[in-house]
């Protein structure tokens, strides 16, 4: 594939950042949204993201320029007759996604790969939409996605080999450490992992076991720590598969395996506290802490991102 026109849509939360990483490689980007008011908050995060990166001496003047020229805003649909790949990155769901790939997929080129940044719905529900199935295929990234360089790419039973591969070396070419996830299933590889461990830390929060703010230790200064380094296999290896296999002969069947939302979670999305944007989620975030919990995340994972990879 050769890439030089993207268009990223969905200007969000991670719309906007996604859009920045390609522009700051050198590729013409449009991000497109039916909102104003949504491409106006994309243009000034980015603006935003770019002064702290020149503060931070990882962008000079002559790149940032050079990044903003590469960038185009708009919420008109004739973006996309023109462009080499989409990423789509618009609200998450189904009904509301298919519609989107039902009439893009007939504006865009037939050449033109489709890929949606969905968190995990399946690709093949997704690809019902598409014009040209074998061209889509799962993008997924990572918030904050300038840091975190994890990209999985997910295959449908449409896609073909030579897109997937298209949009691993692309990811390689944008600095990202792209996967491929050989089979659509729900969630993908990373969050099956991630609601997995969600699952059981609730449950032991739930059990009386531990804290919350001990079970977020217990990751944050023990399993996480090592995870930045090794894998879940290599742990393993490590600690040898022995001992491993001892551990799962008791430890499995006591997991926790409720099929259900967990319902410290329920509690709270009913209650309408939704975490940080709404300033209280299992933590409260009032009186400004939501602005340092954002600022001391993004310090941390920088300093952990320049410590492993720079
Ligand atoms: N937020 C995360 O941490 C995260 C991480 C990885 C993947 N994702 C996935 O990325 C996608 C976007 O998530 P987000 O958090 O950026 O959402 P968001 O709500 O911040 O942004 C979504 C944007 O899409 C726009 N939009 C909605 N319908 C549209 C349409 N039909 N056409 C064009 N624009 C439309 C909205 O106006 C909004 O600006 C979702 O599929 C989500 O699951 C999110």
């Amino acid at each position: 594939m050769n890439t030089k026109h993207i268009v990223i849509a969905g200007a969000g939360t991670m719309g906007y950042s996604m859009a920045q990483i390609f522009a700051k490689y050198n590729f013409d980007v449009t991000i497109y949204d039916l909102k104003d008011e949504a491409i106006q908050n994309a243009r000034n995060r980015i603006q935003e993201n770019t002064k702290i990166l020149i503060e931070e001496h990882e962008l000079t003047i002559e790149e940032e320029n050079k990044l903003h020229q590469h960038l185009t805003y708009t919420t008109d649909k004739s973006c996309f007759k023109n462009c080499d790949l989409v990423v789509e990155s618009i609200i998450e769901n189904v009904e509301i996604k298919q519609s989107f790939y039902k009439g893009i997929s007939k504006i865009v080129r037939e050449d033109t790969i489709l890929a949606t940044n969905t968190s995990g719905i399946s690709i093949n529900t997704l690809a019902l939409a598409v014009y040209k199935p074998e061209r889509f295929i799962g993008m997924h990234w990572f918030n904050p996605s300038h840091l975190i360089l994890l990209i999985e790419i997910i295959k449908g039973d449409y896609t073909l080999e030579s897109v997937a591969q298209a949009v691993k070396d692309l990811s390689i070419q944008i600095g990202k450490k792209p996967v491929i996830v050989q089979k659509d299933v729900l969630g993908f590889a990373a969050n099956r992992i991630q609601f997995a461990v969600l699952r059981e830390a609730l449950y032991l929060v739930e059990q009386g076991v531990i804290s919350k703010e001990d079970i977020d230790a217990v990751m944050k200064y023990g399993l996480g720590f090592r995870y930045a380094c090794l894998g879940p296999l290599e742990v393993a290896d490590f600690g040898g598969l022995d001992t491993f296999y001892h551990i799962s002969n008791y430890l499995m069947e006591d997991l926790c395996n409720d099929t259900k939302v967990p319902h410290e979670l329920a509690e709270c999305y009913e209650s309408g506290h939704f975490g940080i944007k709404t300033q209280q989620g299992f933590y409260d975030y009032h009186d400004g802490k939501d602005h340092e919990a954002i600022k001391n995340r993004d310090d941390q994972l920088l300093k952990l991102y320049n410590a492993l990879y720079k």
